[in-house]
């Protein structure tokens, strides 16, 4: 299918991608229609192996081998000065090109079997939550997408970190399982978040990964308080919290997500998902900790609760 120019739904360890040739000049084009995405936001490259990550970049940048030995195969997008090889559309006509070596095996064989480079965004509709089971693929992209390779649930289920080297010094530009202070373990001081003249990261306009159904996180004190008030407007709520509820109450869906972060994480978009379907009239997020590691949960959520619906 990828070599005659067709879309691949694959998993990886962070979220299902919607794959085509990264050379097929035809295929590309077919991932933007499928999912409604602007055909100037670029794409992440996959590659089986670190080493056939020079053909597409215009050298290797200092960092770039601490980097790859520390974080690959895993869920680490690098942005590098691109070669020839990439095209406008892959980087959306911007002289970088972003390239990642997932972990996950299905993905691994996917990419080995085929012989060359994957383009592939999240697979879900343009600003929707991504999805982390073959079930969510269908559910975005319908017939768009003919063939969905079934690798179970992703296990880090947000999407991989982005880092910039194209610039005067490392930048990260995505927040992932991967922090920050992992990174500066690795190559020293980075900075963080986009620059002025920044490229562009569709996961980075305010309102990205946005279930339907309006989300507001509140601080776990004023849950009950918050849910009591909705509930004497008449209107069903829906929870995504990390402990059961005070009391039980009708009108309210409520998921118990737990204190753990690699479950919460994992589960994250499943749990928006299930609470979109809840028929409610708002998604009530409790807020998670403030601490280093919850950064990549906690930008995903702000995201999703910049919602104006
Ligand atoms: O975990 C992931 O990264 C998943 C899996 C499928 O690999 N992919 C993913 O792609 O999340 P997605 O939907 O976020 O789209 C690609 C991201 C966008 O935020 C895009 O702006 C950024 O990568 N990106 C691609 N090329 C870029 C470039 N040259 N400069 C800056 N950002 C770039
Ligand atoms: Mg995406």
């Amino acid at each position: 299918a990828l070599r005659a120019g067709g879309l691949v739904a694959f998993p990886t360890e962070t979220v299902y991608g919607l794959g085509a040739s990264a050379r097929h000049a035809a295929a590309l084009p077919r991932i933007f229609e499928a999912m409604g995405r602007p055909a100037d936001h670029p794409l992440i490259l996959h590659l089986d192996n670190p080493r056939f990550v020079s053909r597409w970049v215009a050298g290797l940048p200092p960092q770039f081998e601490p980097l790859a030995k520390a974080f690959w195969p895993g869920p680490m997008t690098l942005v590098m000065n691109r070669s020839e090889e990439a095209s406008d559309v892959l980087t959306g006509g911007q002289d970088t090109v972003a390239i990642r070596i997932p972990s996950h095996p299905m993905a691994q064989q996917l990419l080995t079997a085929f012989g060359g480079g994957i383009a592939a965004p999240s697979a879900n509709k343009y600003g929707r939550v991504s999805p982390t089971r073959p079930e969510h693929v269908r559910e975005e992209l319908g017939d768009a997408v003919k063939l969905i390779l079934d690798g179970g649930e992703c296990t880090i289920g947000v999407e991989s970190t982005i880092l910039s080297l194209a610039g005067e010094k490392p930048r990260l530009l995505r927040p992932g399982s991967i922090g920050q202070s992992q990174i500066e373990a690795v190559i020293g001081p980075v900075e963080v978040g986009a620059d002025a003249g920044a490229p562009r990261v569709p996961g980075s306009t305010a309102q990205h990964y946005s279930p339907a159904t309006a989300v507001a996180t509140v601080p776990s004190t004023l849950l009950e308080s918050r849910i009591d008030t909705l509930l004497r407007d008449a209107r069903r709520v829906a929870v995504l919290a990390q402990r059961p509820p005070r009391k039980a109450q009708q009108g309210v869906t409520w998921i118990n997500a737990g204190r753990r972060l690699d479950a919460y994480q994992r589960d994250l978009y499943a749990n928006l998902r299930s609470l979109d379907k809840a028929g409610a009239d708002l998604i009530l997020v409790e807020d998670v900790p403030t601490t280093p590691e919850w950064t990549a949960v906690r930008d995903r959520l702000a995201r999703a609760a910049v919602n104006p619906r």
